[in-house]
Formats: structure tokens, sequence, C-alpha cells
């Protein structure tokens, strides 16, 4: 399995001031569960001083000035810092796109009748193959980038449009080639039983002895689709089992549309996470609730397919380690904003801001194995940062699809962003001067 990336690459040092505050997942526990996930710490006004692309220190600008004298001095413009957020379940390589199907779904259709009469993720395969390695990192390149626009300054990105061995080799290569923003490669070998094949043992014959060496040369996880019409509980195991011998964490798609074994099989297998959850009943909360394996909501998926929504509720009064992601993908959830996720969070999970908060920081980085140096402001951490030009850190859930994202830096370095804007931030400012490091 490839390591973790290493967060010190040397990134530039500077005091970043002029903050109305720095909020961040309070304390620093990993993975947050029960009470614990919605706590937020608010200092406010502040600053911080960031040496090396890492945070060195969170406090009053005068205290941060006298420690750090020579630093260079970036004005925050009166902006709200929070965390960059971490999006732990996304689909960023394929080509082409699922519009139509998008609208027959509007008009009635059944998105698991489509996938069985060979449209769905085999459309999408089919168009994925065309793209070439060029292709596949442009499209890669393009998909994230959408989402460092929204504020994520890390992203899980999955193979499994591919199905062939060449394509999943190029798309596990384009998540894990150089990006703004740190890409996490996940070898989705098992997402669907590709047309050559039409028989899923065999399909996993072929994956298991064709792909998954050199997949697991480039991916840090494996993940399966365990539902009806995609691979079965017994067909996961194998799968897993034989992903874990090289090394690979596990994931699992599963309880999307039925409850299939995925929760038992993920914590028999140790499984990082379980991920949809929308068909889960009250057993299956309890079962999760009492492991260690994580579970990763995904409202858009349940709001594109008009499914009900995932039990948020319940898995974190219960104690669950709970994550929430975009499921960025071409079918059922063409999102790659994780303040969107937020607000569907907060209006149809019943999570407070503060829950949605840790939930896309903290304990998502937990999922992908990083939650030592991602997910919080604080020192240690990476200066992964997002500035909100808002009046209370509450909007980026609270505005939906709001523009209040003013600047997104990644180990230090401005991704992506532009100046605050608004009357509010210039009031409250008075200065709007200022140079970034490396702009
Ligand atoms: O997470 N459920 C399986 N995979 C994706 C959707 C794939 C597709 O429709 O293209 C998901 O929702
Ligand atoms: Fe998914």
């Amino acid at each position: 399995m490839a390591a973790p990336g290493s967060a010190r690459h040397g990134g530039p040092s500077f005091l970043l001031g002029n903050l109305a505050a720095v909020v961040s997942p309070a304390g620093d526990a990993a993975p947050l569960r029960g009470g614990d996930l919605g706590r937020v710490d608010v200092l406010a006004p502040a600053a911080i001083a960031i040496v090396d692309g890492a945070i060195s220190a969170v406090g009053s600008a005068a205290d941060l000035r006298a420690e750090h004298d020579g630093l260079d001095q970036v004005d925050g413009h009166g902006c709200i810092a929070i965390p960059g957020l971490v999006d732990c379940h996304t689909h960023p390589a394929f080509g082409g796109d699922r519009a139509g199907e998008f609208d027959l779904r509007a008009q009635g259709a059944d998105y698991e009748r489509i996938h069985a009469a060979g449209g769905g993720i085999a459309a999408t395969v089919a168009a994925t193959r065309l793209l070439g390695r060029a292709g596949l990192q442009a499209a890669v390149g393009r998909h994230l980038g959408w989402m460092a626009a929204h504020g994520t300054t890390t992203a899980e990105g999955k193979s499994g449009y591919g199905l062939d061995r060449d394509t999943e080799l190029a798309s596990l290569a384009a998540i894990a080639g150089s990006h703004p923003i740190e890409a996490v490669p996940t070898y989705l070998g098992a997402h669907s039983v590709p047309p050559e094949f039409g028989d899923g043992d065999k399909y996993l014959d072929f994956v298991l002895a064709q792909v998954l060496p050199a997949a697991a040369a480039v991916a840090e996880a494996a993940d399966v689709f365990l539902e009806r019409g995609a691979f079965s509980a017994e067909q996961a195991e194998r799968y897993l089992r034989a992903a874990a011998g090289h090394g690979l964490a596990l994931r699992i798609h599963g309880d999307q549309f039925t409850e299939a074994g995925a929760i038992e099989l993920a914590i028999a297998l140790g499984a990082r996470s379980v991920d949809h959850l929308e068909a889960t009943g009250p057993a299956g909360v309890q079962r999760l609730a009492a492991s260690d394996v994580a579970g990763v909501l995904l409202p858009v998926a349940a709001l594109y397919l008009r499914r009900s929504m995932p039990p948020a509720r319940a898995l974190i009064d219960c104690g669950a380690i709970v994550a929430l992601a975009t499921d960025f993908n071409p079918g059922s959830a063409y999102c790659d904003s994780l303040p969107v996720v937020m607000t569907l969070a907060c209006t149809q999970l019943g999570m407070s801001a503060g829950e949605a908060l840790s939930a896309t920081t903290v304990n998502a980085a937990w999922v992908l194995g990083r939650a030592d140096r991602l997910g919080r402001l604080a020192p240690g951490y990476d200066a992964d940062i997002v500035l909100l030009d808002a009046p209370d850190w509450r909007h980026v859930a609270y505005h939906l699809a709001g523009r209040d994202i003013a600047a997104v830096y990644k180990r230090g370095r401005l991704i992506t962003g532009v100046r605050p804007r608004t009357e509010a931030s210039q009031k409250r400012n008075g200065r709007r001067s200022g140079s970034d490091p490396d702009s």
C-alpha cells in the first residue's frame, strides 16, 4: 500500500492575522463520537502562525507577533478561519456525464432498474474507457479543482469506472498524481461487474490476479459496492480479504438500498468505514455504534435518488463514528461541495453545525488515516485553512450553495480564492492591503 502522504514539504511561513475568529473542532482526540462531535472551539479575534506549511501557534495577534518576530504578515481581512475540509468519499475519475439519466429519473425512472438494464455505472464505464491516460488526468484535475473552490483541501478519490486493468490503473495514477489539494487514491475494483464478464466471481478472479497487486502499489484503500445487483457479501469478503493482504485499508459501499451484511462484514474485517447507510435499521445502528467502523453519510446521494436520509441522529446519539462526504460521481451525486453537504446535514440529517464541521474535518480525516495532521486548526496540524467572509462561521452551512469562501490554503499555500469582497468585510476591517507569500 502507498504510505499516507507526508505533510512536511517545507511550505511557506507567515503570520495570518486580522482574523475575526479561528474555529476548530474541540480537543485533540480522533475520531469524535457522541456529544464530542458537536463541540467546537472559537477563538476571537485571532491569528495563526504558520511555519513550513504547518500551524505552529493559534492565538491573539499581539501574542503571536511577539513570539514570531521574523514572520511575514498576511492580512486575513477580518475573515473567519475554519479547517480545510476533507472529502472522504468521492469518485473523480470518470468520463462523460449522466444528465440524460438524471432527467429520466426526474420523470420517474428508477436508478436500480437503469443499472440492471445496462445503463448507470456501465454507461460511465464505457465513457471512461475512451478517455485514455491524459483524458483521465484532465478529468480528475478538473474535478478536484471544483472541490477545492468549495473549501476541500483533501479528497479521497476512487477508481471504479474503468473495471479493466489499464483504465483502473490509469484512474489511480491520475488521482495519485500531483494536485493543488491532497488526493488519496482508493481502488474501487469491485464497483460493478463489467459487461465483458457478466459473472461477479469470474470478474473477481481477474481482479485479484491481474489488477489488485498493481493497484495496491498506488492505492491506500480498497472499496466494494455490496448491494443487490452489484456484489454479494461473500464476494465482497473475498475481494476485501485479498486487498487487506496487500496492506490496503478497507471501505464498503453498503446499506444503500438494502441491508445485505455490509456492517457485519466491515466489523469482522476491521474496515475503516461503511458508506451510505440509507437503508440501515436500528439493529445496524447499534452494531455500528459499538464498533470502530465509521459510518460515512452521503446525503446528496439520498437526495438525488429520492431515498430516505441515513439515520444520522441515531448513529451519533448511540456513539457511532460519523463522517460526511459528497460521494461526488456522475450518477447518484453530481455535487463537489462539502458546504452543500453540511447544509443537508443541518436541514435533513438533524445534525448541528458543529457536528457537520467535525464530520467534514477531523472525522473525515480519521477515515483517511490522517487525523494526526488534518482536520483541525491547532499547533502541529497542516496549515490547511478555509477563510470565510461571513459574520458567523456557521454561514458555511447556513448559506445554501453560498459564496462565503474567500480563500483556501493547502499547507500554507493559497490554492484558490479571491480577496474578501463584501461590504461587511470592509466595514469589519478598515484596511484591505496585505500580501500572500505565495501568490
Ligand atoms: O456511491 N453506489 C455505488 N456507487 C456510486 C454511484 C455510482 C454511479 O451511479 O455512477 C455511489 O453512489
Ligand atoms: Fe460512492
